[in-house]
């Protein structure tokens, strides 16, 4: 019986699917940094954790955030550089590093480190400054330090750091969560800092640099709050233009829900939660586009993903990884495609070790989480135009709200190739589901369909020994005239494409 039915309207364009909306975030925070991608805090050499790296290389990320969070307002990116040894080590107001509780920074990896780092893994960089805590000048002077290429003391300190060419960065974020433990800021008042940074910064491009920069302002899952930062930011006598490229909010859902003793009805609770993403950037794109008429500004979900009880500041944020997050992750990205006219970037945390991570390390082992397996089978939709989907899908009343059961999202590459995720969210049966892709498939058609997660415990702790078990499995689909048909077991996710 099909209880079911998508269809794909492959000429119903939405946008296309920046593949910056895979991107990913990284903290000085807990296990993330030392332990995860380098491997100690004290290392003189050059020392990443080579089994994380060629993780992440694999993986194919766009683009990585860092060095915070909260800590990046109380970073001053002038003391990770030089010779390690001569590095000052500070406190880290927010986190403890490792899982020692010992909240300071020994500064061992720093810019140099970071952008290096995102070189060999072929990842544009996106470095979040101080405003909270820091000023204008040093912004800038960061933005001189890492891609000047010309005759000043800074570009100058940087070859003698052993980096003869300028490093090209060209995300560069005004501040974190200036809302909160970024300075607790009014949003008239962040605002005005904005428009303070932003000025200098801003100016860096026009003739030290060979690439624009796209600057970006932190916002809030308060969209008051939004709506008021983009009033005052409009809001100078002389009509100055100053760049503001993207505006940017968090997202972190199933903050009261514990992985150990979770059941099926809080997995309900927990994907209602996920799924507000949707209503959040609606909002978000509401409240620029209420004042920014001539100007375009992106949407970045900027930090995003499950953040359950286990994960408190003294344990590292680190919390089990396990296959209802990655199907909450999936249920996301579908979000992400069905507003990629809207979105230019999101950052998934963290990278290693930290909240949603991808990849986990213990002592010598490093593995990959489900939710990374998830963003393999969704790689296909990067850089792809985003197209309309409707869905007839069963249901549940979870409190006030509906859970969508199967959700799906599709897009389009420049070779008409159709690629169609579908994600059975219903922890407690298999779903039939039938898809009608307008004017693509036929029974001559090539289809190829991968599923994730077929016969897993949602909630099975995902480590070293059984990782290997979550990777995609080849999927059988029925193609009869135009109609495509999967069955998809309780908590499993589908790739599908379509020649
Ligand atoms: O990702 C952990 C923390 O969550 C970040 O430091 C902060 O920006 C957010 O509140």
């Amino acid at each position: 019986m099909t209880d079911a039915r998508i269809t794909v309207h492959t000429e119903a364009g939405i946008d296309r699917i920046e593949p910056e909306l895979h991107g990913h975030f990284s903290e000085h925070l807990g296990r993330c940094i030392y332990d995860g991608i380098w491997h100690s805090q004290e290392s003189d050499d050059e020392w990443f954790r080579e089994d994380v790296v060629s993780l992440l290389d694999d993986l194919n990320m766009p683009v990585l955030r860092w060095p915070g969070g909260c800590f990046a307002d109380d970073y001053h990116w002038e003391d990770g550089v030089g010779p390690r040894e001569e590095r000052p080590r500070r406190r880290n107001l927010f986190w403890s590093q490792d899982r020692s509780e010992t909240p300071e920074e020994p500064n061992t990896f720093g810019t140099h480190e970071f952008l290096d780092l995102c070189e060999r893994i072929g990842t544009e960089p996106y470095l979040a400054t101080n405003v909270g805590s820091g000023d204008p000048q040093e912004a800038a002077n960061w933005v001189e330090y890492t891609c000047y290429d010309g005759d000043t003391e800074l570009a100058d300190r940087r070859r003698e750091n052993g980096r003869e060419e300028p490093y090209e960065v060209r995300y560069w974020g005004l501040g974190n969560e200036n809302w909160g433990c970024g300075g607790q800021m009014t949003p008239e008042q962040y605002a005005r800092e904005y428009r303070r940074f932003a000025t200098y910064v801003g100016s860096m491009d026009n003739l030290m640099l060979d690439h624009d920069l796209e600057l970006i302002a932190c916002g809030f899952q308060n969209h008051t709050w939004n709506r008021r930062f983009m009033e005052e930011i409009g809001n100078t006598n002389w009509g100055v233009e100053f760049p503001l490229d993207h505006l940017t909010l968090h997202h972190y859902y199933g903050r009261t829900m514990s992985v150990a003793e979770a059941d099926e009805e809080k997995y309900d609770k927990f994907l209602i939660e996920a799924l507000e993403m949707d209503e959040h950037i609606e909002r978000i794109a509401a409240a620029i586009d209420a004042v920014a008429t001539t100007r375009d500004i992106g949407v970045i979900i900027d930090e995003w993903g499950a953040w359950h009880t286990e994960a408190v500041a003294e344990s590292g944020l680190e919390q089990p990884g396990t296959v209802i997050d990655a199907l909450s992750a999936a249920a996301v990205l579908d979000v992400f495609n069905h507003h990629s006219d809207v979105l230019t970037m999101s950052n998934i945390a963290q990278t290693v070790n930290v909240l949603q991570c991808l990849v986990e390390t213990e002592g010598d082992e490093a593995w990959a989480r489900p939710t990374y397996r998830v963003f393999d089978l969704y790689a296909p939709h990067k850089g792809n135009e985003a197209v309309q989907t409707s869905i007839d899908t069963p249901t549940r009343d979870v409190d006030d709200n509906e859970l969508s059961l199967v959700r799906a999202s599709a897009s389009v590459d420049d070779k008409g190739e159709t690629y169609i995720t579908v994600t059975n969210l219903d922890c407690r049966g298999t779903h039939t589901v039938e898809i009608d892709i307008e004017g693509a498939a036929s029974a001559s058609s090539d289809v190829d369909a991968a599923v994730l997660f077929e016969e897993q415990d949602p909630d099975l702790k995902v480590d070293a020994n059984n990782a290997d078990a979550f990777v995609a499995e080849d999927l059988d689909v029925t193609v009869e005239s135009d109609t495509l048909t999967v069955e998809l077991e309780p908590s499993t996710v589908a790739g599908i494409s379509v020649q």
